[in-house]
C-alpha cells in the first residue's frame, strides 16, 4: 500500500512490483462496503460481474448487464477515497468488436469515475486493449480461467496444466503486456506457472487461485468474509463469518420483536404529555370543532 492519501494509481501498481511490494485488491459492489475495505488499506476495489453471483443471485456472471456494472460502479466509487476502482467488463461489453468496447469502456470511466476497467482473455482480446490503452482508457486483463466463458471451457477449472496450455497461457500474458495492459489478473493458475509468468512480464500480476508468486492477490468479499455459501471455491481464503453473524443477528431481532422486548423506551420518542391529554377523545371532537368554524387561524 502507498502511504498517500491520494488513489493509487496504474503507476503505483507498477512501482510496487518493481519493489516487491504486494497489490491487494478485493472486490466491493456498492457504497458501505467499498468504504469498508478501503479504510482498511487495500490498494485495488474491483467492481467485479461476481456481482451476478454474489449479490444478484444468477448462477453466473454471464447474466450481468452494463446497467447492472454502472449503477454499482458508481456507488463503490463513492465510498472509496484511496483504493483505485476497477469496472470489470461484462459478458458481451466487449466481446462484439472494439467500437463497443471503446463505448461501454468510457461509460465506465464517465459514468462512474472509476481508475480503470478490467476485462477478460489474452491473445483473444489483445487488439480490444490496445485501443483502450491508446484512447487513455486504463485496462487490467484477466486470463487463465475466464468466468464468462465458463461454458466453453466446461467449468470452474484450473488452466494451464498441460505443456502447451501453459504456452497459450504465456502468450496470453506477453500480448497483453504489449497491449498496454496495466496489469493482468491470473486466476486458477498452477502456482509455479504464475510464480513464471509473473517474472515474464513488467507489469503487475494479481492473482486468485494463483498462489503466492504473483505480484498481488484478489479475493471475492463475499468468500473472504463467509457471506456466499452457495459455492465457496478452494482458493476462497476465510477471514470471517460474518454470514453466520448476519443470522445470529437478525434471529435474536426477529425474537425481541415476536416477545416485545424490542423496541424500548431507549429506541423510542417521547412527547409532551399535555399534546398527548389533547387526543383524549373528548379534547380532539373539541379541537376538531374549533378547526371546523375557523377558530384557531
Ligand atoms: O468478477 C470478479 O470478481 C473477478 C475476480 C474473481 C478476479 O473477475
Amino acid at each position: 500500500m502507498t502511504t498517500t492519501q491520494t488513489r493509487v494509481t496504474t503507476a503505483d501498481t507498477r512501482d510496487m512490483k518493481t519493489r516487491g511490494d504486494k497489490i491487494v485488491m478485493m472486490t466491493a459492489y456498492d457504497y458501505p462496503t467499498a468504504r469498508l475495505v478501503d479504510e482498511a488499506g487495500v490498494d485495488m476495489i474491483l467492481v467485479g460481474d461476481t456481482l451476478g453471483m454474489v449479490v444478484l443471485g444468477y448462477d453466473s456472471t454471464l447474466p450481468v448487464t452494463m446497467e447492472d456494472m454502472i449503477h454499482h460502479t458508481k456507488a463503490a466509487v463513492r465510498g472509496a477515497q484511496h483504493a483505485m476502482v476497477v469496472g470489470d467488463m461484462p459478458f458481451m461489453s466487449y466481446q462484439t468488436g472494439w467500437q463497443d468496447a471503446m463505448k461501454n469502456a468510457a461509460r465506465f470511466l464517465q459514468e462512474t469515475n472509476c481508475g480503470a476497467v478490467k476485462l477478460e482473455g489474452g491473445v483473444r482480446s489483445a487488439e480490444t486493449v490496445r485501443k483502450l490503452v491508446e484512447a487513455g482508457i486504463p485496462v487490467m486483463g484477466h486470463i487463465g480461467l475466464t468466468p464468462q466463458s465458463v461454458n466453453q471451457v466446461g467449468g470452474w477449472k484450473v488452466q494451464g496444466k498441460t505443456p502447451a496450455a501453459a504456452v497459450q497461457l504465456m502468450h496470453d500474458a506477453q500480448a497483453l503486456e504489449q497491449a498496454g495492459a496495466f496489469a493482468i489478473v491470473l486466476e486458477l493458475v498452477p502456482a509455479p506457472l504464475a510464480a513464471l509468468l509473473t517474472e515474464r512480464v513488467s507489469v503487475p500480476t494479481i492473482g486468485i487461485g494463483a498462489g503466492a508468486g504473483c505480484d498481488g492477490q484478489v479475493q471475492v468479499f463475499h468468500d473472504l468474509l463467509g457471506m456466499y455459501d452457495k459455492f465457496v471455491p478452494k482458493h476462497a481464503g476465510r477471514y470471517a463469518d460474518i454470514g453466520a453473524q448476519i443470522r445470529d443477528a437478525v434471529a435474536r431481532y426477529t425474537a425481541d420483536v415476536k416477545s416485545g422486548a424490542f423496541p424500548t423506551a431507549k429506541h423510542s420518542f417521547k412527547m409532551d404529555p399535555e399534546a398527548l391529554a389533547e387526543l383524549s377523545p373528548r379534547q380532539q371532537t373539541a379541537i376538531e370543532r374549533r378547526h371546523a368554524l375557523g377558530l384557531d387561524a
